[in-house]
């Protein structure tokens, strides 16, 4: 407490260093389950030994058999040491006066540079290098490395693109256990989907069975003293040969650390929350009656995108790339101009433009050197790639016809995707039946279910199962039929189409 009032937010971010409010860390602890009387314990990135500290009094409390503990604890930052070296006598003296040995010893090396190798070993648990843990506990740091850092190289059997440093921590962790070894990390949920955790996801799933989540819905409750504002779950799993698809995953959720003792638990086998045979791997979390619900409607469907042979891509006009090309005013003929859509162009069911903005030009020219970053002015449906934290929506799309202008070209921004039929067009029942779907409760909710974050990425999209697409022609009929476009009126549809009331959702 008076070490993290008395550094300031700057070096708290760059070491990643937000501390565990009590109440989780002890949570936390009491999702240990062990019978052993001698334990091998490790704290990657332990801060002053919270996690620790709360894992072992309740293992203490649980297991009348435990004689010794080894314990390892990594931590980088010099200043914090002797807090931790603290924590740890006194935890020492109070296991002592209970006949229980504790030996400890403190890393002040990275945890990624010294244990990475152990990623591309192929995890041989016999390994010599290898002496693996009982219980891995940590809150590790959380921010994206660049590319070139010597710990995401160090880590590149798991990360593509831009690594999250929290993500490496859980997977040399995973390899770090023993066989029923068991490990409880607390973090933001990002890695359940997107494609920069793919290979983690791939990697981490496969040896370790998921016991318990409990995940906290509100961005702002669970670090309130550091003002991080992420979604965070604690995710308890066991290392295993061979994951089972049926084992019962329990999901706990509360908003925040108010009622952190009254969670709401659901309870899945697995392979309802995590698919380990599909393409992206994606952990669901559903954490209520409805949520459930929505799954099940969503498991029912087998169509996609791609099997319609529709395509989603994201806008080829980078604004800052494409300065010369782009034009704030109609220029009343003089020059060849195609329409620009940008991401504040894209309302829920209308596209808004023009909508002229400082630095945001309405058009592009059209010549040859910007052909590459225009697209033929076909039907499309346009989806915002990002959505603001306090949009009520995280899916917003926008229909586009192509008698909206007489141009050949049109052109979309790079925070827009577009979804589009490469060889053919889309009808317009298709473009509106999509869009209401994308824009319905009833997708909104799915899509919250496994994206903790404001990105809509296009793989996400391409994976996403659709009804078939007959009743995506029907949908979009009873919305032309009606003659009214709203979000509303769309979403009332898709719920009668799916009998799915509102109050369900
Ligand atoms: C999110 S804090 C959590 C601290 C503590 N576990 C807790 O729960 O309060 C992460 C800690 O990891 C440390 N850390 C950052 N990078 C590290 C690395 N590569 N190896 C070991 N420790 C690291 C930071 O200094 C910070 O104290």
């Amino acid at each position: 407490m008076n070490y993290a009032q008395s550094v300031n937010q700057e070096h708290k971010k760059t070491n990643g260093q937000f501390f565990t409010p009590i109440e989780i860390a002890g949570l936390m602890g009491t999702f240990a389950e062990v019978s052993e009387s001698s334990l091998r314990i490790l704290d990657p990135g332990c801060g002053t030994a919270i996690l620790t500290c709360a894992l072992i009094e309740s293992i203490v409390q649980n297991n009348s058999k435990l004689q010794e503990i080894d314990l390892i604890v990594y931590e980088t930052d010099k200043a914090l040491i002797p807090y931790t070296k603290e924590s740890l006598d006194y935890l020492r003296s109070w296991l002592n006066a209970k006949n229980i040995e504790l030996k400890f010893s403190i890393h002040t090396d990275d945890f990624i540079l010294e244990n990475a190798g152990c990623l591309t070993d192929n995890g041989n648990l016999f390994s010599q290098t290898i002496n693996p843990f009982d219980i891995i506990v940590s809150n590790p740091p959380y921010f994206k490395l660049p590319i070139d850092d010597k710990r995401a190289i160090a880590a590149k059997a798991v990360v593509n693109g831009h690594p999250n440093i929290y993500a490496i921590f859980m997977a040399i962790s995973a390899r770090l256990l023993k066989e029923n070894g068991q490990l409880i990390f607390i973090t933001p949920r990002s890695y359940a989907s997107g494609s920069y955790f793919k290979l983690f996801r791939e990697y981490f799933f496969k040896i370790i069975e998921i016991d318990n989540v409990h995940l906290f819905v509100s961005r702002k409750d669970t670090f309130n003293r550091d003002k991080v504002l992420q979604e965070t779950v604690i995710i308890k799993g066991t290392r295993k040969e061979k994951t089972n698809p049926k084992h019962k995953v329990h999901v706990y959720s509360s908003h925040g650390l108010k009622d952190i003792d009254s969670p709401i638990i659901k309870s899945f086998a697995q392979k309802e929350l995590i698919d380990l045979s599909s393409n992206e791997k994606i952990l669901y979390l559903p954490t209520s009656d409805s949520d459930e619900a929505i799954l099940n409607v969503f498991k029912n469907w087998s169509g996609n995108l791609n099997k319609y042979n529709i395509q989603i891509s994201t806008g080829p006009v980078v604004a800052f790339r494409s300065k010369d090309h782009i034009h704030d005013t109609y220029q009343n003929g003089t020059v060849l101009l195609a329409p620009l859509f940008w991401l504040h162009n894209v309302q829920q069911m209308a596209l808004d433009w023009p909508m002229p903005k400082p630095e945001k030009g309405q058009y592009v020219r059209v010549h040859d050197e910007s052909k590459s970053i225009l697209i033929p002015n076909k039907n499309y449906v346009l989806l915002r790639r990002f959505s603001a934290k306090d949009d009520k929506s995280r899916l917003v799309a926008a229909p586009y016809f192509c008698n909206f202008i007489e141009a050949e070209y049109i052109g979309v921004e790079n925070k827009v995707n577009y979804i589009y039929r490469p060889k053919g067009h889309l009808e317009r029942n298709e473009v509106i039946g999509l869009c209401a779907l994308l824009n319905s409760s009833l997708f909104d909710s799915y899509f919250r279910i496994f994206n903790g974050n404001v990105n809509v990425s296009a793989t996400e999209l391409r994976e996403i199962p659709l009804p078939p697409l007959e009743t995506i022609k029907e949908i979009g009929n009873s919305v032309i039929l009606s003659n009214d476009f709203s979000v509303d009126k769309a979403n009332k549809i898709v719920n009668e189409q799916f009998e799915f009331t509102l109050a369900t959702i």
